[in-house]
């Protein structure tokens, strides 16, 4: 499991790095009024690919990880009442899930029947807004209770 935890957090700056890759691309996509190239179509899948593989380990953490919901809470502490159970049986898996349904419709963008032009406008906010989401839900060092490492292990 421990190696689960490790992979969910290497995989966060794998998708980052993707996802903001995807954001430059695809707003130069439209102001440079480009044709929609193979490589940014693939880009895009694979930012998608990367959403989805941590949504998967995600779901496996949040129902039989060391915190999952298998184990429960310890005596007497109630999930909403409880700032880390909060997080990271609710807060953390909706946004998060919001973000990589926003990341699935924006690569989606990619397959319409819409200007090249659309398409990068599109997939350019579904993608902005979906970082944000990302950024304001992950556990970050800084964040009293629920912080965790930059880097698994360290
Ligand atoms: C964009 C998607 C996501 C990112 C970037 C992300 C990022 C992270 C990070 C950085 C951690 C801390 C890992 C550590 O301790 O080193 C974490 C923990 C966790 N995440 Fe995610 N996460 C994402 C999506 C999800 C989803 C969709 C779920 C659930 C459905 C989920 C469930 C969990 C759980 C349960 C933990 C705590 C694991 C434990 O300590 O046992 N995550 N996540």
């Amino acid at each position: 499991m421990n190696f689960l935890v490790a992979l969910h957090s290497w995989l966060r700056w794998i998708l980052l790095i993707l996802l903001l890759a995807s954001i430059v691309k695809s707003l130069s996509g439209f102001s440079g009024k480009k044709a929609l190239s193979a490589g940014d179509k693939k880009l895009w899948l694979f930012t998608m690919i990367s959403a989805h593989t941590t949504l998967l380990i995600g779901l496996i953490l949040l129902f039989v990880g060391k915190f999952g919901i298998i184990n429960g809470t310890p005596e007497g502490v109630s999930v909403m009442k409880d700032p880390f159970y909060r997080f990271y049986w609710v807060e953390h898996p909706v946004m998060m899930i919001i973000a990589i349904a926003l990341i699935t419709v924006g690569r989606g963008q990619a397959k319409k029947s819409i200007s090249d032009y659309a398409k990068y406008k599109k997939a350019f906010w579904f993608f902005l807004i979906a970082l944000v989401v990302i950024l304001a839900a992950i556990p970050w060092p800084s964040r009293p209770g629920i912080g965790r490492a930059l880097i698994p292990g360290m």
